[in-house]
């Protein structure tokens, strides 16, 4: 189905060309004065110049033809040569009649869907989950809802940080705390215990505790290194450990991210790209793409027409070891060879930027990808606290995942049980939603790349551009619904919405028509706040409509049932909206 932008710019531009204009003057926009108009076209300005005549000139007659038009209510010139235009209310309801009869409320799919792979999350074993992981998880969750209601196949990828020096320590960490446990006699030749030797609370004791003992003791940092290097090389105790550490850890973080609402396709980790790596290399030198630099192997990146000085990706340290680069191009060889994807997009920290583009480089370069795969770098911003640095315990230390998110769920309760008569079981449950919601949101509803501050009281507050007040409207229409229902009112199979009646009706059927460009406009620019910034919107023209209208005392049983379709409709919208930013609504709050 067209957008209506698009449907209104045939008008007008078929009443460019009816008066000897071209038909690109006839592009029309949203307008930026909704005091006046709904929709706007400045094109005669620039006709002017061409036709070489005053804009109005052009205006004038273009207008002329448009208010015979029965689609426009209004259509008015105003000096110097602006094309203000307010569509009728029929018009206005048959597009919204149409939109809710279609799939995806209208709004086409990608006509060549692509095999597309996200890579977030990206949380590293045994260490705790903390916040800077979250903004990844969540957006990128998103941005997969978002791409696979646009109808591509996309594949989610939490690639999980377990290949680096953190293994060793975790290990080395372990064998001070447990010498005797049986993994670390190397004259042992049984089978290892199925059970894990330590608990996860236990496992996230050790890496802070190891991780500060090495940098004060260098003994036991080459002891770290050395068990990193002897796992890397397949020792039998280190890797029996080190399955107990990922199952361990991956059981951990399935619970913390479905307290999220996030959720992988794949649960692959940067170990499982080691097998690639030996003929990836093989092949960087055959193809003299890599030099010897100073013993490293590496691979030139630098461009003729950079601005910035762009280093060499690094593929092998002089001493052989691999690096964080050669995990991640030996990922693209990988994902290349299981799924031959059109895409890759990768959500992290803005921090790795310059990291990515050398990476990026470094494939195309040495063509691991295919000519038109793309790769993207979608960097976000960091959450800081109210003092404008990065967020932090009350002790200053890093806040783990669960704690941040407990807190928000807390602070939610709380709210509910001071103004809600709801009992506690139910006070609990609604909490959980609607705080994970208010977090979602707090960080959505942000342009990505940019930092944003995190403000418990703001977040979760039931009114303003929050989490709760889009699920409080939610719930709104869901207790009309269910009280038109109560009072023995059922619509009928093919409701039809009548055109509005009031000016609160009409601006809410207008937000309803901007679904459409708000879905293209989040997945083109791949922008979850766009989506936010829609239903925002739209939750405040239902609550402006809501005040307005009497509902369910109507005593009109067809303009009841037109309102009961119409706010079906919105309620319809918000749901689907609110999935593809990962948000789930009560029944009430
Ligand atoms: N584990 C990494 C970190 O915590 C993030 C991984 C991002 N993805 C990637 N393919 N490098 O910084």
């Amino acid at each position: 189905m067209k957008t209506i932008l698009d449907l209104i710019t045939e008008e007008v531009k078929q009443a460019f060309v009816e008066k000897g204009f071209d038909e690109k003057y006839g592009k029309v926009t949203i307008s930026n004065r909704p005091d006046l108009c709904q929709y706007q076209c400045n094109g005669a300005m620039a006709a002017a110049k061409q036709y070489k005549t005053a804009p109005i000139k052009i205006a004038q007659p273009v207008v002329e033809l448009l208010q015979a038009n029965n689609k426009f209510k209004e259509v008015t010139a105003i000096m110097p040569g602006f094309i203000n235009i307010t569509v009728s209310d029929k018009f206005l309801a048959d597009y919204i009649n149409q939109m809710s009869n279609e799939e995806n409320f209208g709004c086409e799919k990608e006509q060549n869907p692509k095999t597309i792979i996200i890579d977030y999350g990206g949380p590293n074993i045994a260490k705790p989950l903390h916040v800077g992981h979250m903004r990844s998880a969540i957006i990128g969750e998103s941005i997969k809802r978002i791409m696979r209601f646009m109808g591509n196949k996309v594949i989610g990828d939490a690639h999980l940080g377990d290949w680096g020096t953190q293994m060793g320590l975790v290990i080395a960490g372990l064998r001070q705390r447990k010498p005797d446990l049986v993994y670390f006699d190397e004259s042992y030749e049984g089978e290892y215990p199925k059970e894990a030797p330590f608990t996860i609370t236990e496992l996230e004791e050790i890496y802070p505790a190891a991780s500060a003992y090495s940098k004060e003791n260098p003994e036991f940092r080459e002891e770290a290194k050395q068990i990193t290097y002897l796992l890397q090389n397949g020792h039998r105790g280190y890797t029996a450990i080190w399955n107990h550490i990922l199952e361990v850890s991956i059981s951990d973080l399935k619970k913390v991210y479905g307290k999220l609402n996030v959720s992988f396709d794949l649960w692959k980790k940067e170990s499982d790209a080691q097998p690639y790596i030996p003929d990836m290399v093989q092949y960087f030198k055959d193809n003299n793409y890599a030099r010897i630099s100073e013993g490293a192997l590496v691979v030139d990146v630098k461009e003729e027409n950079d601005t910035k000085e762009i280093p060499p990706c690094m593929i092998l340290k002089s001493d052989g070891s691999a690096l964080y680069n050669t995990t991640d191009l030996a990922t693209i060889v990988e994902r290349m060879k299981l799924f031959d994807p059109d895409r890759i997009i990768y959500i992290v920290d803005k921090r790795q930027e310059l990291y990515f583009e050398t990476v990026f480089r470094c494939a195309r370069k040495t063509k691991l990808v295919n000519e038109d795969t793309e790769l993207n770098f979608i960097g976000f911003g960091t959450m800081n606290g109210k003092d404008g640095k990065p967020f932090k315990t009350r002790e200053g230390g890093v806040m783990r995942l669960e704690h941040l998110i407990k807190n928000v769920t807390d602070e939610v309760y709380r709210k509910i049980v001071e103004n809600r008569n709801m009992n506690d079981e139910e006070a609990k449950e609604v909490a959980e939603k609607v705080g994970v919601a208010a977090l979602k949101y707090g960080d959505l509803s942000n342009q990505v790349a940019k930092d944003y501050i995190f403000d418990v009281d703001r977040f979760t507050s039931f009114e303003g551009n929050t989490g709760p007040y889009i699920l409080y409207t939610i719930v709104r229409i869901k207790s009309i619904l269910s009280k038109y229902e109560e009072i023995g009112k059922k619509l009928p199979d093919n409701p039809v919405i009548l055109p509005a009646s009031s000016t609160y009706e009409q601006e809410l059927m207008l937000e309803l028509t901007k679904f459409n460009e708000a879905l293209l406009s989040a997945y083109n620019e791949t922008a979850p706040n766009r989506i936010c910034q829609y239903i925002y919107d739209l939750a405040n023209a239902f609550n402006g409509f809501y005040h307005d209208t009497k509902i369910i005392a109507e005593e009109d049983d067809k303009l009841q049932s037109s309102w009961i379709a119409l706010i079906s409709l919105v309620l319809n919208i918000l749901l689907t909206c609110i999935d593809l930013i990962g948000m789930e609504a009560p029944e009430r709050m």
